[in-house]
């Protein structure tokens, strides 16, 4: 039997258990009593620990401060009917994590650092895992230069750090969008498939625009024409046009490897559901509004699960989407991941470690 690493472990005097409303849990407001973190100096990872969720002290000259070396993941655990958790494939977030901090210049985290600081970090905190439907623990993991220095170049040391939220949903109604055709989130060589914060920062401006005329989110497009769909400020889409499902590829770069988007391809393809990871272009979203052949369109994502999308704005005119029928793609396969995550459905693709 593999052996534990022995992480110390230091406990909080007082969780914060009890103030915790459950009933009412805000996206991202609410986090556990620990934290798991390892420092990374002089071409290693050290210090490994779990400690109190707190306040860290920071040097105003540190580089992620001014240079924006910072990675994160986003991954979810689920409490099953027995009071076991689990927790939906990690492997992939290690993977993903380790490819954002190849293209940032930052360090390789071993597997079994992010797996042990994960188990452990849950298993300390699993009265946390909230049990209602739909709920669950949403890990964050992530990683930042901690050098103090103000040249730019590659910090030489980091944090990397993991914390946990009780969650509800993170869109609580199907969604609108808008078609984004002047902002850009990522081009050809950037750092658009990377899930790098200052992708997220620079986002934030042409999203509040969006919201500020009634939208939940933009659908981005290429950077070069504008005329080809990307991926959502939270999520990837697909949309199901005559019977068929359309997702954007994720060999340019430019798109966000979805581990939800992954899994939803995987499924497709085992229901023999046609699929074609290809780019849709505006204008062929905008006919299939117009002569009503969009049968569904939604996001895949940890944080938004599958987020139907309602309304979509395209050239400044919005559609509103049909109804789905009760056996649409996107049901079917929300439903399924759902069996699996809870414990329901059987785990097939090995994606769950249980603890
Ligand atoms: C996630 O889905 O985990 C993400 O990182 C998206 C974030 C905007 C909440």
């Amino acid at each position: 039997m593999k052996t534990q690493l022995a992480l110390p472990i230091t406990k909080v005097q007082n969780s914060r258990l009890p103030e915790i409303d459950f009933s009412n849990l805000v996206f991202g407001r609410t986090i556990s009593d620990h934290m798991f973190v390892a420092d990374y100096k002089d071409g290693e990872w050290s210090d490994l620990r779990i400690e109190p969720y707190g306040p860290l002290s920071l040097n105003p000259a540190n580089a992620t401060l001014h240079y924006g070396q910072s990675i994160f993941e986003g991954m979810k655990a689920y409490r099953n009917d027995d009071g076991k958790i689990l927790v939906f494939r990690a492997e992939a977030n290690w993977r993903r994590l380790n490819e954002s901090a190849e293209r940032m210049c930052m360090p390789e985290l071993p597997e079994e650092i992010f797996m042990e600081g994960l188990t452990q970090l849950i298993d300390l905190d699993r009265d946390w895992v909230p049990s209602a439907k739909g709920a669950s623990l949403y890990v964050r993991p992530y990683m930042f230069a901690t050098d103090d220095y103000i040249g730019v170049k590659p910090s030489e040391t980091y944090k990397f750090i993991i914390f946990t939220c009780p969650v509800g949903n993170y869109y609580s109604k199907p969604v609108s969008v808008k078609v984004e055709t002047k902002f850009t989130r990522a081009n050809e060589g950037g750092t658009g498939a990377a899930k790098t914060a200052g992708n997220y920062a620079a986002s934030l401006y042409p999203a509040l625009q969006a919201q500020k005329a009634g939208y939940d989110q933009l659908l981005w497009t290429d950077g070069k024409s504008h005329s080809k769909i990307e991926e959502s400020g939270t999520m990837n889409v697909m949309f199901k046009i005559n019977g068929k499902l359309i997702t954007a590829p994720t060999n340019t770069g430019t798109i966000l490897k979805g581990i939800t988007r992954d899994s939803v391809i995987q499924l497709a393809k085992e229901w023999n559901d046609p699929l074609e990871e290809r780019f849709l272009t505006v204008s062929e979203l905008e006919t299939a509004l117009i002569d009503g052949t969009l049968d569904e369109a939604f996001g895949t994502g940890t944080a938004a699960t599958i987020a139907h999308i309602q309304r979509i704005n395209v050239n400044g005119k919005d559609y509103i989407l049909p109804a789905k029928s009760e056996d649409a793609f996107s049901y079917r396969v929300l439903a399924e991941l759902d069996g699996i995550k809870y414990g329901h459905a059987a785990d097939q693709h090995g994606w769950i470690i249980s603890i």
